[in-house]
């Protein structure tokens, strides 16, 4: 596990922004599995600029997101399909077919969460997984449990998440109660992962992260089980 701190979001965010562009360099047809939250926000708008500046081109790449609500509609502001393409997708050349996301109204949750892996594995695996964490320890949407999920899974969200993510819609009532999401096994087959963790708040996750123990009730640890992670950190 490789650590990187930073003075600043934005020192953070050009960091995780320009791995991604690298990637994107040395392997145009990379896939990239991608993260939501106010995290990435940064980084993504740093790709932007990159894109407009003609450094970074996402015409091969194909994209997995980690999670999203259940059930929501994609047009729903508060879902992570419509996050994705406010911040990243309708502002770069990406190719529409290539991006995936857990469809939140699909009318079979168990066979879309089947189906996203299968996918995933066909696609022959993400190349450069990114991730935040959950000031309960929580990646994607595997929150503190004692035992954690190893595929795509629906999800119920704990009370912690649903106070967390509030601030987003108009009340904690409106917070859809759950996800899909990636399961821990399907972000370790990722062949590099980068985790992205800003602020004082979530101290407590990047400390028990970074002490190399591995615990289901801080999901992000069993990263300590992947043998090409980089943790950026700014406070
Ligand atoms: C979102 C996701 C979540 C967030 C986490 C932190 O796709 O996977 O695990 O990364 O909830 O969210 P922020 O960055 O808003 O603090």
């Amino acid at each position: 596990m490789r650590i990187e701190k930073f003075n600043s979001y934005k020192e953070m965010s050009e960091f995780v922004g320009d791995l991604f562009a690298s990637q994107l360099l040395l392997k145009p047809d990379s896939v990239l599995g991608l993260a939501t939250g106010s995290t990435p926000i940064g980084a993504y708008e740093h790709l932007v600029k990159l894109y407009n500046e003609g450094k970074v081109d996402f015409s091969k790449c194909t994209t997995f997101n980690l999670d999203e609500y259940y059930p929501i509609k994609q047009d729903n502001p508060q879902s992570y399909y419509y996050f994705m393409n406010e911040h990243l997708f309708s502002k770069v050349n990406v190719n529409k077919a290539n991006l995936h996301i857990p469809n939140g109204s699909a009318p079979d949750a168990e066979a879309e969460c089947k189906a996203y892996d299968e996918l995933i594995d066909k696609m022959g695996g993400i190349d450069l997984q990114l991730l935040g964490i959950g000031e309960n320890g929580h990646i994607g949407f595997n929150e503190p449990a004692s035992s954690l999920d190893p595929g795509t899974h629906l999800t119920g969200l704990t009370e912690s998440t649903i106070a967390a993510n509030a601030r987003f819609f108009d009340s904690a009532d409106d917070v859809p109660r759950h996800a899909l999401t990636m399961g821990v096994g399907s972000i370790l087959k990722a062949k590099r992962i980068v985790i992205a963790i800003n602020g004082e708040k979530k101290l407590d996750a990047f400390n028990k992260l970074i002490e190399g123990k591995v615990d289901t009730m801080s999901p992000a640890t069993v990263l300590n089980l992947h043998s090409n992670v980089i943790v950026a950190f700014s406070n």
